[in-house]
């Protein structure tokens, strides 16, 4: 393996480099999040209390629409909020920070990307995220705040036609976000020199056909316990196979890249935010489109009763000029 992590480094410490990652629940089975498939640690294995007639219905939408409960059994465990970043997340981070990331194509769910302080605009989350929740009947949206308030007692149900609600997360028989074909039309076809393809089984499609798409000139990378999809079906001379801890991979990489300080550094200040309570999660385009109109109508009212502050003052005085002339 160091011969292997000494190319890549050596790839990686290049100015212009492009890298595009593609993951999966592998980078964040080292937070406490199970993955799906691994046999006895996945969660497919693991979910007979649900009484599922297969794994994979929990998350399948027609099944969701008879059966909600299974889902909401396991939402509450699976809920952002407890879980910290992993030394790849991290990673993933830096390479945006030292202006290396194209993209970060990602299939879980559960916003450790952002977490970690990955912007918006370099992540794509291929099967949707917690961040905002929807009426499956209407799509009428609720506040998360209120999801989690009614998930204690009940199914989250829609306030306009009593459907169910459920996270923005993609289920089986949904469609994937617009952002996912959008940047994938985009990124596709220009330039990348490194696709970094971890933690995945590469199972669920159309993500598992995306690194048998990726342009011949890139260097194809795979961190993954074992071999799979396109690096086991059609691989290719130049592709790069880690088969170890995806943790493990980048705590080498950084010690070649000499980023290990940078890399503690931020783990450190996840475990102190964890500890406070304070996990910050970067906000979406629309939060922020949202935050600067609402921050625009405050200031509008503001000046609006200043004005009439303003009129009233000088009718005010208008008034004590004319009782002034009616005296003289
Ligand atoms: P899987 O559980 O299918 O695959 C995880 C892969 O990561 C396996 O190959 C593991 O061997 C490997 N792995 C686990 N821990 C690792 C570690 N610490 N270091 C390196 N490798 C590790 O998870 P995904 O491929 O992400 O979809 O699953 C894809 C989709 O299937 C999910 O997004 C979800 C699921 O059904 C939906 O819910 C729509």
């Amino acid at each position: 393996m160091d011969e292997k992590l000494q190319k890549l480094a050596a790839v990686l410490k290049r100015d212009s480099v492009s890298v595009t990652f593609f993951v999966g629940a592998g980078i964040s089975t080292s937070c406490g999040i199970p993955d799906f498939r691994s046999p006895k640690t996945g969660l497919y294995s693991n979910l007979k209390k649900l009484n599922l007639p297969y794994p994979e219905a929990v998350f399948d939408i027609d099944y969701f629409r008879k059966s909600p409960k299974a889902f909401y059994t396991l939402a509450d465990e699976l809920y952002p909020g407890k879980f910290v970043p992993s030394k790849f997340h991290y990673f993933v981070r830096l390479c945006q920070d030292k202006k290396k990331l194209k993209r970060c194509y990602t299939q879980n769910i559960d916003t450790l990307e952002r977490i970690a302080g990955v912007r918006d605009e370099y992540v794509v989350e291929a099967h949707g995220s917690f961040a905002k929740n929807h009426c499956i009947d209407c799509d009428w949206e609720m506040e998360t705040s209120e999801l989690k308030r009614q998930m204690k007692s009940q199914i989250p149900t829609c306030a306009k036609c009593k459907g169910y609600v459920k996270p923005d997360i993609v289920f089986f028989g949904e469609a994937l976000p617009a952002k996912f074909f959008d940047l994938w039309d985009e990124d596709s076809s220009s330039k990348t020199d490194l696709a970094i393809v971890a933690g995945t089984s590469l199972a669920v499609y159309p993500f598992a056909g995306l690194p048998a798409e990726v342009s011949t000139k890139a260097t194809r990378v795979l961190i993954n316990r074992e071999k799979c999809g396109d690096f086991e079906r059609n691989p290719r001379k130049s592709d790069v196979l880690l088969l170890e801890s995806c943790d493990l991979v980048v705590e080498k990489l950084v010690q070649l890249l000499g980023w290990e300080k940078e890399l503690d550094s931020l783990v450190k200040e996840g475990e102190r935010a964890l500890k406070e309570n304070a996990l910050y999660v970067h906000p979406t385009e629309k939060d922020l489109e949202e935050k600067v109109k609402k921050e625009a109508e405050a200031i509008a009212k503001v000046e609006r009763e200043e004005e009439k502050k303003e009129n009233q003052q000088i009718d005010e005085l208008t008034e004590t000029l004319q009782n002034i002339k009616v005296k003289d």
